[in-house]
């Protein structure tokens, strides 16, 4: 198991992405604090976790509200008593073209993807830090980790290959994952002397809820795989795969970093045939 006795909170963890990569990191051994304002539904996902024999509790947790985040991690301490890793997954699109977006549709979805990943990641860092201090400080200041390759704390953050596209219809959202590119380096750099790794995954077309208006649509589905090469929508599963591994000292060496799992979408020039659908 790459993360038995970690402890994780996943954001945006009550569906899609994020409910694939609270499963894959309790099956790799971690105890999950699952988040959403979804409540509902990450109670439900803890408790499947659990019949299966994992560790899990669910949180009630608007990223983009600084009192929900300290709630967030205040739970999470009181469950598992500290915590390990971070998958700030939350997510939210916008839909409108760029001459029509609104300042409050730009403000939520710049709330949400950026502002709540930098208050999470913010939030969850001064705890391993501090964490870290006392373990050195039993240890007379050395860290522990520095010969072994492990690592005091992974965060992996949600981007998306949209963090390298433009999209007229989406501006908000681009510009949000833009974002998340550069917190993840600047946290990269800023947290790599307190032996804190920062990663980002960036997905291309994964067939989750936040598809489910467009996914069914033909023309939609041969526009997405005529820049596809691997022919096909990704699985939540398979992007949980990356952040087990990004979070987990299989990565030891691994920071400031994003990795695509996009079926070859972005180094793609022009398109690739779509078979026709009956
Ligand atoms: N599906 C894709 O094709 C795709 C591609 C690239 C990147 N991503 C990114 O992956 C992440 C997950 O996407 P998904 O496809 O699973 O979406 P989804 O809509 O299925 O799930 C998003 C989850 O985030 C939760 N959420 C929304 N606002 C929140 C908030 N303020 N606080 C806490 N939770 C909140 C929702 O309740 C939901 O459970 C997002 O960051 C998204 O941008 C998705």
């Amino acid at each position: 198991m790459l993360l038995a006795g970690r402890v994780a909170i996943v954001t945006g963890a009550a569906q899609g992405i994020g409910r694939a990569c609270a499963a894959r990191l309790a099956r790799e051994g971690a105890q999950v604090a699952a988040c959403d304002v979804n409540g509902a539904a990450v109670r439900e996902l803890a408790k499947a976790i659990e019949a299966e024999g994992g560790r899990a509790s669910a949180v009630h947790c608007d990223v983009a509200k600084p009192a929900d985040v300290s709630k967030a991690l205040d739970e999470t301490l009181k469950a598992f008593g500290r915590v390990d890793v971070l998958v700030n997954n939350a997510g939210v699109l916008d839909d409108a073209p760029f001459l029509e977006l609104g300042i409050d549709e730009f403000d939520r979805v710049l709330g949400v993807n950026l502002r709540g990943a930098f208050l999470m990641a913010q939030a969850v860092a001064r705890q391993m830090v501090k964490d870290a201090g006392s373990a050195a400080a039993g240890a007379r200041g050395v860290f522990a980790g520095a010969s072994s390759g492990a690592s005091r704390g992974a965060i992996v953050n949600m981007s998306s290959i949209n963090e390298k596209f433009g999209l007229p219809d989406h501006v908000a959202y681009s510009v949000s994952k833009g974002g998340i590119s550069q917190l993840t380096r600047s946290m990269a750099v800023a947290l790599a002397p307190h032996g804190i790794r920062v990663n980002a995954v960036g997905p291309g077309t994964i067939d989750t809820p936040i598809l489910a208006g467009v996914v069914k649509d033909k023309a939609f589905r041969a526009k997405v795989l005529s820049r596809t090469p691997l022919g096909r929508f990704g699985r939540p599963e398979e992007i949980a795969a990356i952040v087990a591994w990004l979070a987990s000292d299989e990565a030891s060496y691994v920071t400031g970093t994003t990795l695509f799992a996009d079926g070859g979408r972005l180094p793609l020039n022009y398109v690739v045939p779509v078979a026709e659908e009956g």
